[in-house]
């Protein structure tokens, strides 16, 4: 269903918004944000994947607004939750967290037409320090990502501060999922690559909206896909992390639609 749509109004141009545009992402962008933040008291060791899902429904639903991947593209559930070596596209189910674990938790809503996607990270109970290690690497590329946002910037200087950081801190970064322009459209132009070169790719304008949502391996950065078609993995079975906001260029530099309301949204982990 949610691909007919995108069918039809993807369109390949970046889209331009006004001021009711950034009117209706900064409710979408603040429901997801409350979304995560209403599943923080409940990722503890023991929970099972499947009931902070239906926690993150019922909660978009009594708000009033729209599960998008739920149906999308055949996807069947809310969220998406992707432990440890799952990259991303982590789909809920009969798995238990446990003390130790690394995850992140991805929900997109939908408010009067408007896409709020996000996604954080969390420890379940305390974890290692080479795990606390790598959500701090990832959250921080995903701030140098948006400081480098601003009108006249391009996306290759977004993905080019993400890639030099990361590298630097001797992680990596994946290539095969990237950052999307978003609004009324849950994927659309641009592509924004978390990896790349200064002064490459499209110029930004005020009025874009897209995601950054950089994906940080420990170790390697290539991914495979598992049977069900759509958990993605590290190859070499290292831990990844990953954070995501969604954000509108203004005139001077950026807005985050999907900051948390009560503060929440950098990752608090307890290193063991
Ligand atoms: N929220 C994801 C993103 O950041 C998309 C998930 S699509 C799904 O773009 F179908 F897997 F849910
Ligand atoms: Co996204
Ligand atoms: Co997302």
């Amino acid at each position: 269903m949610t691909d007919i749509l995108d069918a039809d109004y993807r369109t390949g141009q970046i889209k331009i918004h006004g001021p009711e545009g950034f009117e209706g992402m900064r409710r979408a962008g603040r429901l997801a944000a409350e979304c995560l933040d209403i599943l923080t008291s409940h990722v503890v060791p023991g929970v099972v994947t499947q009931a902070l899902d239906d926690l993150a429904r019922e909660f978009i639903l009594d708000h009033g607004a729209l599960p998008a991947c739920l149906g999308y593209r055949g996807y069947t559930k809310t969220t998406c939750i992707s432990p440890n070596h799952i990259v991303c596209h982590g789909i809920p189910g009969e798995r238990t967290l446990r003390e130790g674990d690394i995850v992140n938790i991805d929900v997109t809503v939908i408010v009067d037409g408007w896409h709020g996607d996000t996604s954080r990270m969390w420890g379940v109970g305390p974890v290692a320090p080479r795990a606390k290690r790598l959500v701090d690497v990832t959250y921080e590329s995903l701030e140098r990502g948006l400081a480098a946002v601003k009108p006249g910037a391009r996306t290759g200087d977004i993905g080019h501060a993400i890639q030099s950081y990361v590298e630097s801190m001797r992680c990596s970064v994946v290539r095969d999922f990237c950052g999307h322009g978003l609004g009324k459209v849950f994927h659309d132009a641009p592509n924004i690559l978390h990896f790349g070169q200064r002064g490459a790719g499209e110029v930004l304008k005020p009025g874009m909206f897209f995601t950054i949502e950089p994906m940080v391996n420990l170790g390697k950065s290539p991914v495979k896909l598992l049977s069900d078609g759509w958990t993605a993995v590290t190859r070499d079975k290292s831990l990844s992390a990953q954070c995501e906001h969604s954000v509108g260029v203004t005139e001077t530099g950026y807005e985050v639609f999907t900051g948390s309301p009560i503060g929440e949204y950098r990752p608090a982990m307890i290193a063991a």
